[in-house]
Formats: C-alpha cells, structure tokens, sequence
C-alpha cells in the first residue's frame, strides 16, 4: 500500500506539477455466494480485498477537473468543468457520473481539483474495478470537499452513476462491499433493506483463492440488463397471483407451487435461480456461523450449477476452473463470482492445501486453453478511506 501510494505521489506531481492534499483507497470485492440476487431484493456475501485502487488529490482555484490514471496512461490527463462532468467515453466517465450523482443530491464541488489515480485491480475480471473507482470518487469527494455523507451514502451515490451515466443497471452489492468492508469478515447485506451483518471469516481455518479465467466478455453489459429484465418479467407473472415485492421474497415451496405462473420458460428458470440462490446464500452465512466450512462450499458448488444451467451467466473456462477445482484436495467450495460470462471463480480452500492448489490449477488450466491463469490468495480489507 505504502509503496503505490509513494509512486502514485510521484505520478500526481509530475502530470499536474504541485502536491496532492490527500490519498484515499478504494477496495475491489469478491462475492463468497448471493449471486445475482442483489437486484431481486435477496441476500448477498461479499468481501472487500486488499486489492484495490489508490487516488491522490487536490482542489484547485478554478472550475477544472482534471483526471489522469496510471492504468490508463495513453487515454493522457482528461479535463472537464466541475459543474458539467459530460461523458467522455473512457475510464474517467465513472468518477465523472460520481461527480453528477453527488451533484444531483445537492453537493455541488466549490472548485475544481486535480486526481490522479492507480491500481492493482484486473479490468473486466469481475472484482468490481468500476464500483472501486465510483466508491473511490465518493470518498474523495467527502475528504476534499467536506460533505457530510456516510459510506453507505456514497455507496448509494456509486450506484446511481452506474445506473444514470454508465447506463448499467446493476445491483447494490459491488459498491456496498467497496464502501463498507470490513477486515477479516464477509458481509451479509439484505439488499432489499440494506440492513447487514458482518460474519468472521477465519483465515487460519481456510484461504479465500480467486482464479483469474482471463476472458471477458464485451456483451457482459447488456447480457446483464438483460437478465434483470427477465427477473422483472417472471415477478410481473409472479405478481398476477401473489402481492409480492421482489422474487426472493419467495421462498422455495412458494416459488415451485407458482413457477407454472410464468409463462415464460426461461423467465422461469431466472426467478428459480435467484429465489433458489437466496434460500442457499442463507443457508451458507449458517454453516459459515456454525464454522461448518464443508456445508459452506457445498452452497458454492451449488451456486455454480445454478448460475451456469438455470442463470446461464458462465463460459466454458469458468465452468472448467469451478469443476476442476471440485476434485481437488483441500477445497471446500468453488464457483464464478460476479456478473459472469467470464472473469474469475473463487475457492475456499483449507489454508495449508491452498499453495499446491494454485499450483495444480495453473497448470490443468493451461493444459485445457493454453492460457495462464492468475490467481489471487485474499486478503480480507476494510472498505474505502483515506490513508
Ligand atoms: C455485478 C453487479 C452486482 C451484482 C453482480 C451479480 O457485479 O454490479 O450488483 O448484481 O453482478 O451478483
């Protein structure tokens, strides 16, 4: 951290020629299980990692924002006005819809400022670089600027440029685990209410590995919209015969006694995978409770299934990774974490298994697609802050 905050000094005075006021640091998150429940009002279990995002910054005396990454060196310093961040097409369109979001809820910048940021998160694998950076733009902007809003808030704000200047319509989660991790646990969020738990994660007892598949997929976006549009389809039929808020309102008996309601086959098979999903991501935060770490993976494998046949969000390499890792020793659990359609999985494997693990899923990864697989062995963070 000490280090890419020294570098990252350095990167500041060099592209806008004074010093930065302040760094902050933003984490990317994994999801353990609760997928694709955050936008039908269910549960979800995610952590912040200690991989993340770093920005140094300063106001300025005049209307200018400008930013500049590290990451994306050749998109140079991009400039726009303080009190019209308009969409540029680049990385920088996530801070500049933070920017209108905090605006729009009435904290309007006073002054320009400069930005520059760095970090460690891969792009497109899944651990949530986007809602890192909106997360990082919002604490930035509570630091610099002296706003009065909580890290839920600027969670909240995070997700609202999402939605109205990215224009993905994506759930609470990503943006949540950024602002309010916590280390050495997992959250349990309740993202219809948004009330939460924090649950110890043992680190002694078992390793958190994520396997980077190295695919992305450019229609993940879209894909993505989609699968909410099919959940608000299958609610909409659901609705005609029982008053219900969200999907995982449902539970199981309910859901099967009313799924021939849905006219819509794989309508149908989306809600069964969030109502299911829910039931399965409360029945693993019990076993995680119970410090039951088999019972827990058995949720993940689970989960996995159900995002691949009923969901169908996975890839070939996703599937490979997951079931790969089912048959080796010392794994309690594996699954695709994320959005999908590439990106990663993440493994709960016994701590002292967990090396030759990565080793032995290196190797079988390349035997299957000739690529190399990254892996990541977790550490738990803390959520967005200055440091
Ligand atoms: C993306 C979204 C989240 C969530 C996951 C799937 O990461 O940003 O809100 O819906 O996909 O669980």
């Amino acid at each position: 951290m000490q280090n890419l905050r020294d570098s990252l000094d350095g990167i500041f005075r060099e592209m806008f020629g004074h010093a930065p006021e302040l760094h902050c640091f933003a984490p990317g998150r994994v999801n353990l299980i609760g997928e694709h429940t955050d936008y039908n009002g269910g549960y979800v279990l995610p952590c912040a990692i200690h991989m993340g995002i770093q920005c140094a910054a300063a106001r300025r005396s005049d209307n200018l924002l400008r930013f500049y990454s590290a990451n994306f060196p050749e998109a140079g310093v991009i400039e726009c006005r303080a009190d019209a961040p308009v969409k540029g097409g680049h990385w920088a369109d996530y801070a500049k819809g933070v920017i209108q979001a905090f605006a729009q809820a009435g904290y309007t910048l006073e002054c320009g400022a400069d930005l520059a940021f760095q970090g460690n998160l891969p792009d497109g694998a899944g651990l949530s670089s986007s809602a890192a950076l909106e997360v990082l733009t919002g604490t930035v902007l509570r630091e610099l600027y002296g706003f009065a809003v909580t890290s839920q808030q600027v969670a909240l704000l995070g997700q609202t440029a999402e939605h109205e200047f990215i224009g993905v319509n994506c759930g609470i989660m990503d943006q949540f685990a950024s602002a309010m991790g916590r280390r050495h646990h997992a959250i349990l969020l309740d993202s219809g209410t948004l009330s939460h738990d924090y649950l110890p994660i043992d680190g002694d007892a078992a390793s958190i590995v994520i396997i980077n598949s190295g695919v992305k997929h450019s229609l993940a976006s879209s894909a993505y919209n989609e699968r909410r549009r099919q959940c608000e389809e299958a609610l909409a039929a659901l609705s005609a015969q029982k008053k219900i808020p969200a999907l995982c309102a449902l539970t199981l008996a309910e859901f099967d006694d009313l799924r021939s309601c849905i006219p819509d086959e794989i309508c149908a098979r989306r809600a069964r995978h969030a109502v299911y999903e829910n039931a399965r991501t409360l029945r693993a935060a019990q076993a995680l409770r119970a410090g039951d770490l088999s019972a827990f993976g058995v949720c993940m494998n689970d989960s996995h299934m159900s995002l691949r046949d009923d969901y169908e969000v996975s890839c070939p390499e996703l599937d490979f990774l997951a079931e790969t890792a089912w048959g080796l020793d010392g794994v309690y659990g594996a699954r695709m974490t994320g959005g999908g359609f590439g990106g990663c999985t993440v493994n709960l494997v016994r701590r002292d298994a967990a090396e030759a693990f990565v080793v032995a899923m290196k190797a079988r990864y390349r035997q299957f697609c000739g690529r190399e697989a990254e892996a990541y062995v977790v550490e738990i963070s803390d959520g967005a802050g200055r440091i």
